[in-house]
């Protein structure tokens, strides 16, 4: 099948920048997607770094000002794979220009910018998405699939951790290339945007709106020297963050993010407890889904750690035989196939820019809360 070119403009070549190059240059081969993603333009601030980034991964151009991506004429979507305080910008100006925007998560700094981007895409209508990417672990729509499917009944509790320990030395500066995540001003969070964003985006999908919230974070480290400056500045991130929550479904939630977590290095892991059966999931053994139901039958009833490999599991028939699993950057693959495939039949891919405002209007509630010392509700703008 002759596919229709999709002319990428990509701002930001970091990590996200590989992940989602990644993905562009092998969902044709795997996927039968109308259209074939072009690596037309990768944009960086600095010329000659983004001229080895456009040279080592086939981008047939350089920018150097992501304005110029926009102004032109040869971008069909605009890919968003810089720091959180660019998104906004960015996304706006793509929209208004008429190109499709995909951003990287968090949508926003904070919901006010959120809101100001779901509208500009959407009154320009434009299709959008937000890679919360593990959303489409297999193991992870596998578990979205046992719930529509009232497999774990009514659900009692959700519980989520993000933990890291990355950001323990004092001496670790903040601010600039790689360190921007230790800087509020381009971050607008530490571990409520960064990680507990991944942790609400996928609590909502699989487990429906949070009402209400009441949150703690705090901030090991007060001050460190800011990279750009020089100078030793207050530190405005989040080192860590819990909250408790209540969903809008009854069920009671239990989210925990922290950078300081001594020997863990990303472990996201959720449990779900449901009146029949429950689920958990953890991104250190990202191929597997535990199960749990108390159905079957008492003298074999356990947890069953399920081996998301196989061809009715979702994604997998795409790649190799049963009993060989994928891993973390078939995620992006995925959300590119979907974004491809919806684009040809005229859906949505979510999580859209609106989908995507939900989640932050749960980070804003949870940062309120924390300052506030009191239960927020979660109220859209
Ligand atoms: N989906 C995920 O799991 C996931 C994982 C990591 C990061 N992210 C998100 O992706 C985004 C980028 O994170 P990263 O880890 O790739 O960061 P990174 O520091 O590795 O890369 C950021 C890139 O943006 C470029 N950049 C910064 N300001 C720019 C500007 N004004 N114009 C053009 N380029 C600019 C930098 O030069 C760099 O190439 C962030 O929003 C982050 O939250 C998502």
């Amino acid at each position: 099948m002759s596919k229709k070119p999709l002319n990428i403009g990509l701002i930001g070549y970091g990590f996200m920048g590989r992940t989602h190059t990644n993905a562009y240059k092998r969902v044709n081969d795997f996927f039968d997607v109308a259209y074939r993603p072009v690596l037309k333009a990768v944009c960086g601030r600095n010329a000659e770094a983004a001229r080895a980034f456009a040279d080592n991964w086939g981008y047939e151009s350089v920018e150097t000002d992501w304005r110029k991506v926009i102004e032109r004429k040869d971008i069909d979507a605009v890919d968003i794979c810089a720091p959180n305080n660019a998104h906004a910008e960015i996304a706006i100006a793509a929209a208004k220009a008429g190109k499709m925007v995909l951003c990287e998560k968090p949508l926003s700094m904070n919901l006010v910018d959120g809101q100001a981007m779901v509208d500009a895409v959407e009154a320009a209508g434009v299709p959008n998405t937000v890679w919360y990417n593990y959303r489409r672990v297999p193991a992870v729509t596998l578990a979205k699939q046992l719930i529509d499917e009232g497999r774990l009944g009514r659900i009692f509790h959700y519980r989520a951790n993000f933990l890291q320990d990355w950001t323990i030395s004092a001496e670790l500066p903040q601010g600039g290339a790689g360190l921007w995540r230790l800087d509020a001003a381009a971050a607008g969070s530490g571990v409520t945007g960064d990680l507990l964003a991944h942790c609400i985006d996928t609590a909502l999908w699989l487990n429906g709106a949070i009402a209400s919230v009441s949150a703690m974070t705090e901030t090991f480290i007060k001050e460190r020297k800011h990279t750009v400056t020089g100078k030793v500045e207050p530190v405005g991130i989040d080192d860590a963050c819990s909250f408790l929550c209540r969903f809008e479904n009854g069920s009671l939630g239990l989210f925990e993010s922290t950078r300081y977590a001594r020997g863990h290095k990303a472990l996201y892991t959720f449990e779900i407890n449901g009146e029949k059966a429950s689920i958990k999931w953890d991104l250190h053994d990202l191929h597997r889904l535990q199960y749990f139901d108390y159905r079957d039958d008492s003298i074999i009833r356990g947890w069953h750690s399920v081996h998301v490999t196989d061809g009715d599991q979702p994604y997998m028939k795409h790649w190799w035989v049963p009993g060989l699993q994928i891993g973390y950057e078939h995620t992006f693959v995925h959300q590119v196939a979907d974004f491809l495939e919806n684009l040809a039949a005229g859906k949505p891919t979510a999580p859209t820019f609106r989908e995507a405002l939900a989640t932050q209007a749960v980070c804003d509630a949870v940062l309120d809360s924390a300052e506030l010392g009191r239960w927020e509700s979660v109220v859209p703008l």
